[in-house]
């Protein structure tokens, strides 16, 4: 079987996600081909489709539903795919509703929408970090979770969503308004070592570390922060403990 696995990954959880499915699906001698958004503009043919991404504010990233849109062309063999998200937990079951409407309008068969509880990267303003303890906890319950989902692709499911997403869809919508805005408030300090980490990385090209400025296309994946190797990021003059994937899946 030929599967593509196509994601929206700000700081990694995604990603680890997408890799474990690679990984578990490359053990059953199936064919498979993983891209972020960032790097993958045309699918190839695929018997097997599997989008993910995090959950912002209750919907996928804008972003990532926008990418959906775009790129995804209606097929006409009842393709299966998975939809996923990694999400702190909170408001989060309707991202993979949203996008797999979109599939299934596109003719997909969708056999599976899991959602992966992953450490929180968005602390900025309110909510503290993940403790240890369970950052190592859902990262063991991610890998059986992908091992179930996995056994979904010989199943003859076809899950249908009922709801309408109109209003979720909205809400990222105004997310990403209000993403744009929240932007303006982080700032490259003095500490900076003008590596240019941030300024490659930005999904949305966003940071210019020459002048220590952004733009006003923020999408607030929080990639910049975490992701500096001196912490020289800051959210409205205030200092962010960094976030890394740092455990590892049960299925490596
Ligand atoms: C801007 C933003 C908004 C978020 N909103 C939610 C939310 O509404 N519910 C939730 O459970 N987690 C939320 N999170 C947490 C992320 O969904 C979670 O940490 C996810 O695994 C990050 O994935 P990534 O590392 O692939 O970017 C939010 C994160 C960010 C950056």
């Amino acid at each position: 079987m030929n599967v593509q696995i196509v994601y929206f990954s700000g700081t990694g959880n995604t990603k680890t996600i997408a890799l474990g499915y690679e990984r578990v699906l490359n053990r059953l001698g199936h064919n498979v081909l993983v891209s972020s958004i960032e790097d993958c503009v045309e699918l190839g043919t695929h018997d097997v489709l599997i989008i993910g991404g995090p959950i912002y504010a209750g919907n996928m990233p804008d972003e990532l539903i926008t990418w959906v849109r775009k790129h995804i062309v209606e097929v006409k063999d009842h393709q299966k795919a998975i939809v996923f998200s990694t999400s702190a937990g909170l408001l989060n079951a309707n991202g993979v509703k949203s996008i797999g409407k979109k599939l299934a309008k596109k003719g997909y068969s969708i056999v599976d929408t899991p959602t992966f509880e992953m450490p929180r990267n968005f602390y900025i303003d309110k909510y503290d970090p993940t403790p240890e303890d369970m950052q190592k906890l859902q990262f063991e319950k991610a890998s059986e979770v992908i091992l179930e989902s996995i056994k979904n692709i010989d199943l003859n499911k076809d899950l249908v969503i009922n709801e309408s997403v109109i209003m979720i869809d909205i809400l990222a919508d105004v997310f990403r308004i209000m993403a744009k805005s929240m932007g303006k408030s982080f700032a490259i300090d003095d500490t900076c070592i003008r590596c240019g980490k941030c300024e490659k990385n930005c999904p949305k090209q966003n940071i210019n570390f020459k002048d220590k400025k952004y733009d006003n296309k923020c999408i607030l994946c929080t990639r910049c922060i975490h992701n500096c190797p001196v912490n020289a990021i800051s959210y409205k003059n205030k200092k962010i403990q960094q976030y890394h994937v740092h455990h590892t899946l049960v299925t490596e």
